[in-house]
């Protein structure tokens, strides 16, 4: 059994910023409650922990919190209503937004602001699709399916912008089909470069390989992504969160397999998941993957 590390597996620096301000702001207020506005990150195991050290998630920071607080915001972001509440009321935040998450937001409050109506790729359920609509006065249009915007009416000035890790095919598809049916469209591309980068080599790996595991969150959308891309050119791709998950009879027959991991994936589950394959296997992959490892 051989095994190939995707290169861009484990955390993107939108997550490990988030990760290393939140615990730094639990070792710096070590006297105030810590609060995160909704899951710091879309990793079961990861929260697990921040709730270990006494870190609590909340909804709605301006009603939830307490005097002597803070709420850190996730990487994901925020509705603008969200700051204003939480800085009307002289509470703290430290705000953890991803830059390429609050580029969107500038990009569609300003464009709110002059007049055009707003459209987002991406899905209406995820927490940053719904932070962005929140700098429109949540009046954005959602779309996860090109089909959908032949049911629009018709309107003068689009601006369209997409969740950061929506397929990069499917955001070509939705927006052909915004440029064709309107005539003035602004078009702004905001996939992250982590996000298109890692589906790149994803998709370059499951070429390679006999079966592919993708480790991450059941609730994470990258996650998810991945492992659609990966399955539509290798039919063995598996999706699992932790080693727990790993089954042997799936891989018994696969000489090499691939593995990659969403952005939300801790280095240490990834780390689990091969030592957990070493058991299936008599040959020393904890080697190969030190290596692969070192030269990320
Ligand atoms: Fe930011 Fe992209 Fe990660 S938007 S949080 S770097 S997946």
């Amino acid at each position: 059994m051989k095994i190939i590390l995707d290169r861009n597996a484990g955390f993107c620096f939108g997550v490990k910023n988030a990760i290393a301000e939140t615990l730094k702001t639990i070792e710096e207020n070590k006297q105030k409650k810590v609060y995160t506005y909704g899951p710091l990150i879309h990793n079961k195991q990861v929260t697990e922990e921040l709730r270990k050290k006494g870190v609590i998630e909340i909804e709605n920071p301006a009603e939830d919190m307490g005097a002597d607080s803070l709420v850190v915001i996730r990487s994901h972001g925020a509705p603008k209503k969200i700051f204003e509440d939480i800085i009307s009321k002289g509470l703290k935040y430290v705000n953890c937004t991803c830059p390429f998450v609050s580029r969107i937001h500038r990009i569609v409050e300003e464009k709110y602001n002059e007049g055009y109506k707003i459209m987002i790729a991406g899905d209406k359920d995820h927490p940053e699709v719904i932070g962005i609509n929140g700098w429109c006065n949540n009046e954005a249009i959602i779309l996860d399916d090109e089909k959908m915007v032949d049911k629009l009416t018709y309107y003068d000035k689009i601006c369209l912008v997409a969740q950061t890790t929506i397929s990069k095919n499917l955001w070509h598809r939705i927006k052909e089909r915004v440029k064709d049916k309107f005539k003035n469209t602004e078009i702004f591309d905001t996939i992250c470069s982590a996000t298109e980068n890692r589906q790149k080599s994803v998709a370059d790996l499951a070429e390679k390989v006999d079966a592919m595991i993708i480790i991450g969150g059941f609730n994470s959308s990258n996650t998810l992504k991945l492992y659609e891309i990966s399955k539509n050119i290798c039919p063995k791709t598996y999706h699992i969160e932790t080693a727990e998950d790993l089954l042997k009879e799936n891989l018994m027959k696969a000489e090499t397999i691939g593995i990659a991991a969403g952005a939300s994936t801790p280095d240490w589950i990834i780390k689990e998941v091969i030592e957990k394959m070493q058991d299936f296997s008599n040959e020393n992959i904890m080697e190969e993957y030190e290596k692969s490892f070192k030269s990320l």
